[in-house]
């Protein structure tokens, strides 16, 4: 009867995760409140998940209850080095539930004196999984806790699948998403060239044939001007459709920043070292800001010629854009007081990223960027 009893319960617990699994697509709120939930129905009180991709580097996705010693400098002994677990996970031993001698973040903890580690000493590691493909690793226990039974390893590699599978697809919907988004830029891009710029086109044409039939200075000067604000206008609208759809970016970063200079009309000198593979968003960072810059250099630098460098590294990419102008006095101010300078050093930081602007007067400006890649 008890057995039944444990059974019911247990059979609970599976079905209130599996639902808070199945609850939105935010990764981590969603790690967040299945931890919390796990711990309760275990009773256990302390708790983590790291997501590890395929290279094997790790991230911190959720966490419950962490001793202080492990809490220190913001979580450092969380986010940094390696343990047993990640070792035994990377080398392809860790495919079931297991109880782990001791942890080693605790260890170090202790020895370099990161604060109290509340007699948390042990914890039983599970390898989350999808299918055949595993995501990421949780870790479960309690002070005084020295060892998992048979029995718990078992029910937490059960809720182990349901949390890998969950992982799974929120992923692929998040990078559905990205796809969407930039489907709908594409499409959005096609629109306007062939409905706006084709309109303003026309109108422009109009507006010089009509100039033919007419003599009257007045009416002449007013059809000038609207042939110059329909050229303004295609203009602007070019330069918006090149940002919703960078011409030639499927190409590589270094292909479309050369187009982009053809197209604003700057004599280019570049160098361009193993960057035909990077992540998208890197890229997209990287012409964004390679457009700006190149845009400055038209616009403010007096000058028709600028160097080009982009070069990755095994861990990060750097780009440098470099012109000989006129150059002006840069404030560094967190608050940037326009728009273009600030936008590229905000979207460098939103990838974890660094931006660095020289500028002399009549020395020239050059721009920096660094973008880890992981
Ligand atoms: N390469 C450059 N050479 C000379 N001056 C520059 C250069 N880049 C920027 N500047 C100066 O810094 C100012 C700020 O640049 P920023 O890109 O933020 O604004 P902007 O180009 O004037 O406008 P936008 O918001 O359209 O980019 C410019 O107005 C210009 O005076
Ligand atoms: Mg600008």
């Amino acid at each position: 009867m008890e057995k039944d009893e444990k059974r019911v319960e247990e059979l609970l617990m599976l079905k209130t995760i599996a639902e808070t699994l199945n609850m939105g697509n935010d990764l981590e709120s969603m790690l967040d409140e299945v931890m919390k939930k796990l711990l309760q129905v275990t009773g256990l009180t302390t708790g983590w998940i790291f997501l590890i991709n395929d290279k094997g580097n790790y991230e911190l996705k959720a966490e419950q209850s962490l001793p202080e010693g492990l809490c220190y400098e913001n979580k450092k002994p969380m986010c940094e080095g390696d343990c047993w677990c990640l070792e035994r996970y990377r080398d392809g031993r860790l495919n079931r539930a297991t109880n782990i001698i001791n942890c080693k973040r605790i260890d170090d903890a202790i020895e370099y004196g990161w604060g109290d580690t509340e007699n948390f000493t042990h914890h039983a590691t599970v390898p989350l999984k999808a299918g055949d493909e595993s995501v990421g690793l949780l870790n479960i226990g309690s002070p005084f806790k020295t060892h998992f039974t048979e029995e718990e390893l078992f029910l937490l590699e059960n809720v182990a699948f349901q949390i890998g599978a969950a992982i799974k697809r929120v992923q692929l919907s998040e990078n559905e998403q990205k796809l969407a988004l930039l489907a709908e830029r594409n499409r959005l891009a096609q629109d306007l060239h062939d409905s706006v710029n084709q309109l303003l086109f026309s109108l422009s044409l109009t507006a010089r044939t009509t100039k033919e039939l007419t003599s009257e200075p007045r009416v002449l000067d007013m059809l000038s001007m609207m042939q110059e604000l329909s050229q303004e206008a295609l203009m602007e609208m070019k330069a918006l459709i090149w940002q919703l759809r960078p011409n030639g970016l499927e190409k590589g970063i270094g292909y479309a920043l050369t187009r982009y200079c053809d197209v604003i009309g700057l004599k280019l000198f570049k160098q361009i070292q193993g960057v035909g593979r990077l992540p998208h968003e890197v890229e997209e960072t990287l012409w964004r800001i390679g457009q700006e810059a190149l845009n400055n250099c038209k616009k403010h630098a007096q000058i028709d010629e600028v160097e080009l460098s982009i070069k990755k590294k095994l861990n990060q990419v750097d780009m440098m854009i470099k012109d000989q102008g006129i150059g002006f006095m840069y404030d560094s101010a967190p608050n940037l007081p326009s728009v273009g300078l600030a936008s590229m050093k905000e979207r460098a930081e939103k990838l974890s990223g660094t931006f660095q602007l020289e500028s002399q007067n009549n020395r020239g400006t050059t721009i920096t960027v660094s973008i880890p890649i992981r």
